[in-house]
């Protein structure tokens, strides 16, 4: 029986990855709590911390019932024109910890949606107020994502050159300090 790992590799590409030069990816198989195993037992640390793995653990079995309950009633429907309890009671939630300025959620799917719908909340304001902008403010260094919005406005990355010429029109300044916010004001003024 074949690994995962070379089952992968001769099915999947992977995210940010150059295939020729990257060892093949770790096949994992379970995981419990901060820990990962590797399909010969091995044991890992997650340090990546992705999603709510980092504050919650893997596996954790109160998420696990929460899902397990809530696929059986409602698995999914559509969010437009449509609405659940879950996302109603998230918004009523979260509004509750949110600065008092925000006062309605959108939700999204994953970072690179949420900074595109950020990107185009941004555009749709200007164009409904009759003053279209097209030019968009970013950091030099920040990470967004890999859709065309969200590589717009992220940081010059190896991984983008290829796509670079369809970028939105994006001025890049420096992360803004006590020292330098003079001299971005004046650049973006001139
Ligand atoms: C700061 C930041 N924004 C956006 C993204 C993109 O998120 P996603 O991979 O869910 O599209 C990432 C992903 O690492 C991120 O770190």
């Amino acid at each position: 029986m074949k690994s995962i790992s070379k089952r992968d590799k001769e099915n999947i590409w992977h995210p940010l990855t150059q295939h020729k030069r990257s060892p093949e990816a770790l096949g994992i198989v379970r995981a419990k709590g901060s820990i990962l195993y590797d399909e010969s037992g091995r044991e890992y640390i997650d340090g990546i911390a992705s999603w709510y793995t980092a504050m919650y653990g893997h596996c954790n079995p109160h998420i696990i019932d929460k899902v397990v309950h809530q696929m059986q009633k409602l698995d999914h429907v559509i969010f437009t024109g449509f609405t659940h309890e879950p996302a109603v009671k998230l918004a009523e939630e979260l509004l509750k910890i949110l600065p008092k300025n925000q006062n309605k959620l959108f939700f999204s799917d994953n970072g690179s949606t949420a900074t595109e719908i950020g990107i185009k909340m941004a555009l749709q304001y200007h164009f409904n107020h009759g003053k279209p902008r097209n030019v968009l403010l970013a950091f030099e260094e920040g990470f967004h994502g890999d859709t065309f919005g969200a590589m717009s406005v992220s940081g010059l990355s190896v991984y983008n050159g290829p796509f670079e010429d369809f970028f939105l029109d994006v001025e890049r300044i420096p992360i803004p300090n006590s020292n330098n916010i003079e001299g971005i004001l004046k650049n973006l003024s001139s």
